[in-house]
């Protein structure tokens, strides 16, 4: 299957869609979860999200169930959410607050930093220091709760060190949780992404967005040569002059992330319906109001806005060949008092109603590759260059994963 994949990989046409059994196949679609979701750092959850002591998320990663949660010492740890008596699930519920980790089938307990604390008759010999939950490794980046299922992380440092200087001054420390949505699209994880990177589709499909981001491709792509328009680094120097990183830098490898703080519409301040801040109290200290929006992608699960009023994070969850989780968390400073500094409507229409949009052009997407007259069409030089990025990572991340370990150890 590895060599057979690898020759399939190496035989796509550069700058075309891929083809069919890329977004249809059930091998392919397993081969994706072992090589790319089950060793990559994947974003999880805002850390703001859990606030209280003994507070928990589950997410589910292909066949992983990882649960989240807030120890006594205000720690987040994750754990594999899988009792070490038995196996049985701990935690049911996709979130809840719990005051220790107990088993609902022969409740086994587990204190909140993963050491079990209590296990009834299990005779003499029994030592309870072997049954520790297994923990998943978790990284915090500035307010952002990253975890690896492999059992050897690929590095996090670079990729934290590019991305810091840019997110500290959205304070996330200082954030809340103000909605949060999932939404299922019925498409291969590959096409919500595709979709992601372009704004090819954005005139014809997104009327509430259009009014606030804009439609140039030099905002949503990657420049491919590594020039930047002078509007756009005009753009960046006010925003550095004032003390936010804007530059565009694109990092890891075959640019798994990419960092750029660009400008809206003119005249737009928030993604609302008016133009203006989707909240009077600003998260962070970016001192100008007309920032526009850090974007920050990190394959192969997230992408964010971080805007001087809110942040929003996206989390792109496989759940099968043709089905993706959308989660979008909508997050405003701590102190901000719904009603009365955002109306939550308001806060949140523009990108409920695009990830509707989105939903909906995705699943078309898919349909039409489910027939098997689809061939791969080629993408826009000129409009879809993140695109071909996101398509060639995915690529020569798949070859790299599956290359024979020797080859891997001469790179
Ligand atoms: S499986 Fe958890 S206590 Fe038995
Ligand atoms: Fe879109």
């Amino acid at each position: 299957m590895s060599a057979d994949l690898s020759a399939r990989l190496a035989a796509q046409t550069p700058g075309y869609s891929l083809e069919r059994d890329f977004y249809v196949d059930p091998d392919i679609y397993a081969q994706d979860l072992e090589t790319i979701f089950y060793r990559e750092w994947l974003f999880a959850i805002p850390a703001c999200q859990l606030t209280r002591t003994g507070a928990y998320e589950r997410v589910q990663i292909g066949a992983y169930n990882v649960v989240l949660v807030k120890g006594a010492d205000g720690e987040i740890r994750a754990f594999h959410n899988s009792c070490r008596h038995r196996g049985s699930v701990l935690c049911k519920n996709r979130a809840g607050t719990v005051a220790k980790l107990t088993c609902p089938y022969h409740q086994w307990t587990y204190d909140l930093d993963g050491k079990l604390i209590w296990a009834r008759d299990m005779g003499p010999d029994f030592d309870p220091s072997k049954f520790n939950l297994r923990p998943v490794h978790l990284r915090e980046l500035a307010g952002l709760i990253y975890i690896c299922l492999a059992d050897t992380p690929p590095d996090f440092d670079a990729f934290a060190a590019m991305a810091r200087p840019y997110l500290e001054v959205h304070d996330l420390s200082r954030a809340k949780v103000a909605y949060s949505s999932s939404i299922i699209e019925k498409g291969n994880w590959k096409l919500v992404w595709e979709n992601n990177r372009e704004c090819y589709h954005c005139a014809g499909t997104h009327p509430a967005l259009c009014r606030s981001f804009p439609l140039d491709p030099a905002v949503a792509g990657v420049s491919a040569d590594g020039s930047t328009p002078p509007q756009l680094q005009s753009h960046f120097d006010r925003c550095e002059a004032a003390g936010a990183p804007a530059r565009f830098q694109m990092g890891g490898f075959a640019g798994q992330y990419r960092l750029a703080r660009m400008p809206l519409q003119e005249k737009a301040l928030s993604y609302t319906m008016d133009l203006q801040p989707a909240s009077r109290r600003p998260l962070g200290r970016v001192g100008l109001p007309d920032a526009g929006t850090l974007l920050k992608f990190h394959y192969p699960s997230t992408w964010n806005h971080f805007l001087p009023d809110i942040s929003l994070t996206f989390r792109v969850t496989p759940i099968g060949p043709q089905e993706t989780e959308v989660t979008t968390t909508w997050l405003v400073d701590k102190d901000a008092v719904e009603g009365v500094d955002y109306d939550l409507q308001r806060l949140t229409e523009v990108w409920i109603a695009t990830n509707d949009e989105d939903r909906e052009i995705v699943e078309g997407n898919q349909q039409g590759i489910n027939s098997p007259a689809y061939v791969p069409g080629p993408y826009s030089p000129i409009m879809e260059d993140g695109v071909v990025q996101f398509v060639d990572w995915y690529i020569q991340t798949m070859q790299r994963g599956l290359a024979p370990r020797a080859t891997l150890a001469a790179e």
